[in-house]
């Protein structure tokens, strides 16, 4: 793994989309992962600046995201396929169907999971997985204990991730118990990861993904595993580490 430290989030966000849009100008093959949550909002906030000032065109890429809420339509506002469109397809020039998620109402979510795997493999897989972690390490919705070698599937939420993630949610309503999230060995097939850490809150997390054990136990740590992961953190996310760090660079 390559781990980078940076200033701030903003900084973060930059790189990451530094690396994305050299990917979107440079690609000859493979689609784009995204993830949800508050962290990569920094990238895709810089990625739609791109777009508005220098050009940067999504036209032809293909998107897949992580994991989707089970029960949750994509019109649904607490949907991630609705996140997406709103915090960034819709902002720049994707079209509506580069864009897919796994489908939260599908009446039989196992061959959900199996097309969703087919759908990636089709555009020829994921070439940049963009990656955010959990405070308990999850990775897309891979809680504690997933294995590192499955494919889409549904999954159970602990009671953390579904508290950390209640702010998404309007007071009152219920974070949905399952979700369906790509594999963690659906993760590892991305041929580059670029995964995004901000904030005190992910300290540990950030230190026992990539200097603790490779073990279950903390699903990020399974990128240890992977040829070309680099984690782009602030100085807050950073701030446990042990071993030095590369100075700032282009990742
Ligand atoms: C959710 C998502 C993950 C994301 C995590 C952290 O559980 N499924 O993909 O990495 O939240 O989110 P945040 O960046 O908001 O802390």
């Amino acid at each position: 793994m390559d781990i980078v430290v940076l200033e701030d989030p903003v900084a973060v966000g930059a790189a990451g989309a530094d690396a994305i849009a050299r990917w979107v100008e440079e690609r000859t093959d493979g689609a784009l992962g995204l993830a949800t949550g508050a962290t990569p909002m920094p990238v895709y906030e810089a990625l739609v600046h791109r777009h508005h000032d220098d050009g940067l065109s999504f036209a032809g890429v293909r998107c897949f995201l992580l994991d989707e809420y089970v029960g949750l339509s994509t019109r649904d506002p607490c949907s991630y396929a609705r996140f997406i469109r709103e915090r960034f397809a819709n902002l720049v020039d994707l079209p509506e169907d580069h864009v897919l998620g796994p489908d939260g109402m599908a009446e039989d979510l196992d061959a959900e999971c199996r097309s969703y795997e087919d759908a990636i493999a089709a555009t020829g897989g994921i070439a940049l997985q963009l990656l955010g972690i959990g405070a308990n390490g999850h990775i897309g919705f891979n809680e504690p204990g997933a294995s590192f070698g499955a494919a889409t599937h549904v999954e159970e939420l602990t009671a953390r991730t579904r508290g950390d993630n209640a702010r998404f949610f309007p007071p009152g309503t219920t974070v949905p118990s399952r979700v369906v999230t790509q594999g963690i060995g659906t993760i590892l097939r991305a041929r580059r990861i670029l995964l995004v850490a901000t904030g005190p809150a992910k300290a540990e997390a950030v230190v026992r993904a990539v200097e603790g054990p490779m073990t279950t136990a903390v699903p990020a740590s399974a990128l240890q595993r992977h040829a070309r992961t680099t984690v782009l953190l602030d100085r807050d996310a950073a701030a446990m580490l042990q071993r030095p760090a590369r100075p700032e660079r282009r990742p």
